[in-house]
């Protein structure tokens, strides 16, 4: 039986990716890794997936000069690969019309707020500055807004008292390594 085939989408760290490529090496995700997409050539996320033999895609946005341009370039790559869902893990950019009219709910992203509280830029740091006591973690589909797409699931998060930003950030993230594999999969077995 073939493998449902994700791609990844990544700009940064790619702590995420690792999650997911290893709730696969585990068997608790069954899936391919099949493409790791970056718009930042220098991001660490693509050592980790040259690494773990995850075929990558990397692209300059400024050498284009349209997001449809660069977005049909990734969608070859993305048929090439036949990929079925994508995987937003810390892709720092809008998805656009060509992707999303390519991939209808097929596009998940991971937000580190309880949605709709807190989007966009550093969720940890608004939440931070706001003083809640409770955030959490958000993943959703994608649509052409920033972080405004359908909710799929949330997880919440205590603000641990007196503790600093990055405490905070280290709980958020240990949610999101259990949370984000777990949810792909329950797509996955519902598509
Ligand atoms: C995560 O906190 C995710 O919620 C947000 O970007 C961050 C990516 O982290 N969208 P990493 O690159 O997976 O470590």
């Amino acid at each position: 039986m073939t493998k449902t085939k994700l791609a990844v989408f990544a700009s940064g760290t790619g702590s995420n990716y690792m999650a997911i490529y290893q709730a696969i090496q585990q068997g608790d995700l069954q899936a391919d890794l099949a493409l790791l997409v970056s718009d930042q050539p220098r991001a660490t996320v693509i050592d980790k997936a040259k690494r773990h033999g995850t075929p990558t895609y990397i692209f300059e946005p400024d050498q284009y000069q349209t997001k449809a341009a660069f977005e049909l370039t990734i969608l070859e790559q993305l048929h090439l690969h036949k990929v079925d869902w994508i995987v937003l893990a810390g892709y720092m950019r809008l998805i656009g019309s060509t992707l999303l009219q390519a991939y209808p709910r097929r596009i998940m992203n991971i937000h580190p707020s309880l949605l709709p509280a807190f989007p966009g830029l550093d969720a940890i740091g608004q939440a931070f500055k706001a003083g809640v006591k409770i955030t959490g973690v958000t993943i959703h589909y994608v649509d052409e807004g920033m972080d405004t797409g359908e909710i799929i699931a949330q997880e919440a998060v205590s603000v641990p008292k007196s503790g600093s930003k990055q405490d905070l950030q280290k709980q958020i993230q240990s949610v999101e390594h259990r949370l984000y594999p777990s949810v792909i999969q329950q797509l996955i077995l519902q598509a």
